[in-house]
């Protein structure tokens, strides 16, 4: 396996590897280092059915099944999200930039978007280093935001989006998580700054209003070009994010184009 920096910041493209199969110990030990070094690893021309894609994840840890999207969901594959974007469709999944289910009271490890169907150009993702968002405050914010604590929440949906069903009360749970600020990684031990605007309503002890600016100035100053790697996408493709230590935001640029992904969700 080789290990292709993709620039500064962050990112890494993993050569020579195929991940249909389950790892030999070595090499999956050195494929949970490049994530936790790179926080963004890619493989390029992967072929995986559902069960490879699961397979190849379960490596890392147990799966997350999301609490609420029912969306085009898969038989028999409850842990494998469709993230799909019609032709028409005008929105795409995610659309600002986020970490994936920070709302819930454990961060989840990291996601596995593995690209069924592409555009022909544009669809690319943005991933940010939030290792280095923390890392280049100053020693007063730094000190401010030691204490604070951010809820994370997101409205959950009363009817399934697809089948305008309403969803089970048993899917409204765990919506609301409560996370410190200045995170302390728990594989690396490196602090990080654990915000995103799509998830973080408020901090804890203050109004939305008294916290907003001071979360849109931490989410604007962290994803700042020189902090973020951007990813293309081609059919075959597969990304793994740490979703503890970067954010991420698909780029909603394709419209007449249909993409097609399928990502697998990782817990602790
Ligand atoms: C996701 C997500 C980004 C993309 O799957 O969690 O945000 O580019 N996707 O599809
Ligand atoms: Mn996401």
């Amino acid at each position: 396996m080789q290990i292709k920096p993709l620039i500064g910041a962050l990112g890494a493209e993993l050569l020579d590897i195929d991940i249909s199969a389950p790892l030999p110990p070595d090499t999956l030990a050195a494929v949970r280092r490049a994530l936790f070094d790179y926080q963004v690893i890619v493989f390029r021309d992967q072929k995986l059915t559902l069960d490879q894609h699961k397979q190849f994840a379960r490596q890392f840890g147990p799966l997350h099944v999301h609490p609420y999207i029912l969306a085009k969901p898969l038989d028999g594959h409850p842990e494998v999200l469709r993230v799909v974007k019609e032709k028409d469709d005008r929105r795409v999944f995610g659309e600002k930039w986020h970490s994936d289910v920070t709302f819930l009271e454990r961060p989840v490890l990291g996601s596995v978007l593995y690209a069924i169907e592409t555009p022909s150009k544009g669809g690319d993702t943005l991933f940010a280093n939030m290792y280095m968002a923390y890392e280049t405050l100053s020693d007063g914010m730094k000190a401010m935001l030691e204490p604070l604590t951010a809820i994370h929440e997101t409205p959950v949906p009363e009817v399934d989006p697809a089948t305008g069903r309403p969803l089970e009360p048993m899917r409204l749970v765990n919506k609301r998580g409560e996370h410190p600020v200045l995170f302390t990684h728990p594989e690396t031990g490196r602090k990080l700054l654990y915000l995103n605007t799509t998830y973080v309503t408020h901090f804890k002890g203050m109004t939305p209003e008294e916290s907003r600016p001071l979360i849109d100035y931490l989410c604007e100053h962290a994803t700042q070009a020189a902090f973020t790697c951007r990813v293309r996408w081609a059919p075959g493709t597969v990304t793994f994010w740490d979703n503890r230590s970067t954010q991420h935001l698909p780029i909603n640029d394709y419209h007449g184009e249909r993409r097609e992904m399928h990502r697998v969700t990782i817990e602790t």
